[in-house]
């Protein structure tokens, strides 16, 4: 079969195919310790399924409006105002069948074809293959870990080019748990005032997974008056362990784009599905308790992890700010990323993501979304196996 190019452009995503080969393993019966999750390794909170449990039985099995459930939106957009200071109406709000598929729409909304979008490396690894989809040009401006792996005003400004359609800010970041406070913030919008043509997709859905007093702050609330060019993405799948369900969302700047957005899921997906959104509302409107007990529990498990990695030889390891990532450097082993991951998986049954897979040679990602009894059989095994193939 002959596929079209937008297909050939696109990369299959290395998370997902080095979770699925350690799987295999482990259907083999290898005791494989996966650190590649990128989903939190909690059960969603019994409140919310008991909401989509009632949702189903009161018979919510219809399509619901493709841009979301109107109460779904006004939560959405109430809870934008509470917890983050930014004024939605629930008309420029679309919710999604996760935020993947809020980014990948707001790509597919603001992108003709040859338009840039900047990308930070490290990236989420589907940022480049949306802007693929939408044919339009990735330009990936590398960041450095010992700038906390955040770009720098000049290095946006020196990225513009009278292409460019978008900058692509993720904050806290997966892969590298690192966050842009503030100030750091103010100097990009700072940056960005300058070119109008410009959006700025605004990922935030790690917000609430967020360590030692950092701060969480939405683009658009640090800069209103760019208001008109922010999009804002969020989702549940973090938050409130609900990957399963596929549920985000993205605010937009007007109607006209979120209508657009809309029009998108109508001739694709007709919205997601109609109990689940139930649930999502339950999670709005549960309070935030059972999110803090997962927080607690990663904040415990980043720790050990960080201290633990930066005590092997030649791994460097920032401390996160946020999300269940660490992204540590193991340049002075010398190895390329991938083999090094696939070496892991073979060697010391461990799995976790190379840093190439996100724009970032040298790296590796682990999760710390796995039980903290996980975490220390995989130092050891990395430990021993560092100890019996690198040589110093
Ligand atoms: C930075 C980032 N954005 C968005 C998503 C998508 O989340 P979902 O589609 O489950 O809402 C992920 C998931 O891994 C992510 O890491």
């Amino acid at each position: 079969m002959k596929l079209s190019r937008r297909v050939s452009a696109v990369k299959p995503s290395a998370t997902i195919s080095i979770t699925v080969h350690a799987k295999q393993l482990k259907a083999q019966g290898v005791d494989v310790i996966s650190l590649a999750a990128g989903e939190p390794d909690f059960d969603t909170p019994e409140h919310i399924k008991a909401a989509a449990i009632t949702a189903l039985e009161r018979g919510e099995t219809k399509y619901t409006p493709s841009n979301g459930l109107p109460v779904l939106r006004e939560a959405i957009a109430h809870k934008l105002q509470e917890e983050n200071g930014l004024e939605y109406s629930p008309d420029q709000v679309v919710v999604g069948c996760g935020a993947k598929h809020s980014l990948y729409n707001v790509f597919q909304a603001i992108l003709d074809p040859g338009d840039e979008v900047i990308v930070p490396a490290p990236y989420w690894v589907s940022y480049p293959e949306f802007t693929h989809l939408a044919e339009g040009k990735p330009v990936i401006v590398e960041t450095a870990q010992r700038d906390g792996f955040r770009i720098a005003p000049a290095q946006l400004e020196a990225a513009i080019t009278p292409r460019t359609r978008a900058f692509v800010l993720n904050s806290p970041s997966n892969p590298t748990g690192m966050g842009y406070d503030r100030a750091a913030l103010e100097a990009l919008a700072e940056v960005l005032r300058a070119y109008s043509d410009v959006a700025v997709v605004s990922d935030e859905i790690y917000e609430h997974l967020i360590y030692d007093g950092f701060e969480h702050c939405s683009f658009a609330a640090v800069a209103p008056d760019l208001y008109e060019r922010i999009f804002t993405v969020n989702g549940f799948s973090k938050t409130f362990s609900m990957t399963g369900w596929r549920l985000g969302y993205v605010a937009c700047p007007d109607t006209a784009s979120a209508k657009g957005i809309k029009c998108i899921q109508d001739q694709s997906t007709t919205g997601t599905t109609s109990f689940a959104q139930y649930g999502a509302l339950a999670a709005l409107q549960g309070g935030m308790a059972c999110v803090e007990e997962m927080r607690v529990a990663f904040d415990e498990r980043r720790r050990f992890l960080v201290n633990a990695l930066n005590a092997i030889p030649g791994v460097e390891c920032l401390m996160p700010q946020g999300a269940f990532y660490v992204f540590p450097s193991v340049k002075a082993w010398g190895i390329p990323s991938m083999e090094l991951a696939m070496r892991l998986l073979d060697e010391a049954y461990l799995a976790p993501v190379p840093g190439a897979a996100f724009g970032a040679e040298g790296h590796i990602r682990i999760s710390f979304a796995t039980s903290h009894d996980h975490l220390e059989e995989a130092v050891t095994r990395l430990q021993a196996w560092h100890a019996e193939h690198v040589s110093d």
